[in-house]
């Protein structure tokens, strides 16, 4: 089996060049059982009400329900958006327990339930902005990774923190993609602590959906959604920077850092502007996704080209 091409692995380019990679894989026939005729059929969603007042603090507003839940990137079941709800409808999040080790004192191993009781859940109502430059208003419920990192007392070699997705070929169908799994982020230290960083279980007052990363994800808000990863079993204090997911399949095209920025273009296209979901114009990309009053000071003296 060939290896996928940096070229290859970019989600809104990946339509033709999927069907390319099925057919030299000789994978046609898997591909049609998945995405053709034994698909399951298309799993109700019910039609929420966006919490009051229906925007963020800009004044855009919430993207509907229906969307954030039937637009999803999550490799480990599909590269096609609209298919990931479908293929991950059955996926097990309950029992679930997320270590947190490394370079701490008190390492952990939390079950999910008794973590979302230890730390209720707050409202946070954030602005999701993908590379590959389409966006929602998500209103999510979390708590801050800050406080789980305070728990479990990190050490002063700790730099970074390196977080790990579940993967579980026998649940999740894209097994076959030699992609390298599981799927891997990380932060810097004090961008993990920053108190914008939330550890989410829910959207829109309802517990996280398989699609959406359940039971539980990071959500980064001024950094690029690959930033965000999904269903997360491991978290690790560590020295080094983490070598995260798409930086190993790609490092020219997509960084450590992910900040986002209009001026650093991807080097297959723009960051200028984006496609907010539910609209019909494009909208200017702001500077970190207008987050910057919170954070220009973590990068304080950096280049941000250089530092993407
Ligand atoms: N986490 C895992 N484990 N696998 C993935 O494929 N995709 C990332 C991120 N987290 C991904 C992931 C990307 S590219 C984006 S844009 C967001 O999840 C999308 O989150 P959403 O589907 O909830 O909108």
């Amino acid at each position: 089996m060939r290896k996928i091409k940096s070229s290859e692995i970019t989600p809104e380019h990946l339509y033709l060049s999927r069907r390319r990679f099925l057919i030299s894989a000789g994978a046609l026939v898997a591909s049609t059982m998945l995405f053709g005729a034994c698909r399951p059929g298309s799993p109700e969603t019910p039609d929420l009400q966006p919490p009051s007042p229906g925007t963020d603090e800009l004044g855009d507003k919430i993207t509907p329900y229906k969307d954030i839940t039937h637009y999803n990137n999550f490799y480990e079941f599909s590269l096609q958006k609209e298919d990931v709800a479908d293929l991950a409808k059955n996926f097990k999040t309950s029992p679930w327990t997320v270590t947190v080790g490394g370079l701490v004192r008190q390492p952990q191993t939390f079950d999910i339930d008794d973590l979302r009781r230890r730390f209720p859940a707050e409202e946070r109502i954030y602005r999701l902005r993908c590379v590959e430059a389409w966006s929602m208003v998500i209103p999510w419920e979390g708590f801050p990774l800050a406080k789980l990192l305070e728990m479990v007392e990190p050490k002063a070699e700790a730099k970074y923190v390196r977080f790990e997705s579940l993967y579980d070929p026998k649940q999740m169908p894209m097994r076959d993609i030699p992609f390298e799994w599981p799927y891997v982020e990380g932060l810097r230290l004090d961008e993990a602590r920053h108190n914008l960083t939330l550890l989410a279980t829910g959207i829109y007052g309802k517990s996280l959906l398989p699609q959406n990363g359940a039971p539980l994800r990071l959500v980064v808000p001024w950094k690029y959604g690959y930033k965000s990863i999904k269903s997360i079993v491991k978290i690790d204090l560590v020295a080094e920077m983490p070598l995260s997911f798409w930086v190993k399949q790609s490092a020219e095209e997509y960084g450590f850092y992910a900040n986002i920025n209009p001026e650093v273009p991807h080097p297959r296209w723009s960051q200028a502007s984006e496609r907010r979901i539910g609209e019909a114009k494009r909208r200017a990309t702001l500077l970190f996704n207008s987050y910057d009053k919170e954070v220009t000071n973590l990068y304080q003296g950096m280049d941000l080209s250089n530092f993407f």
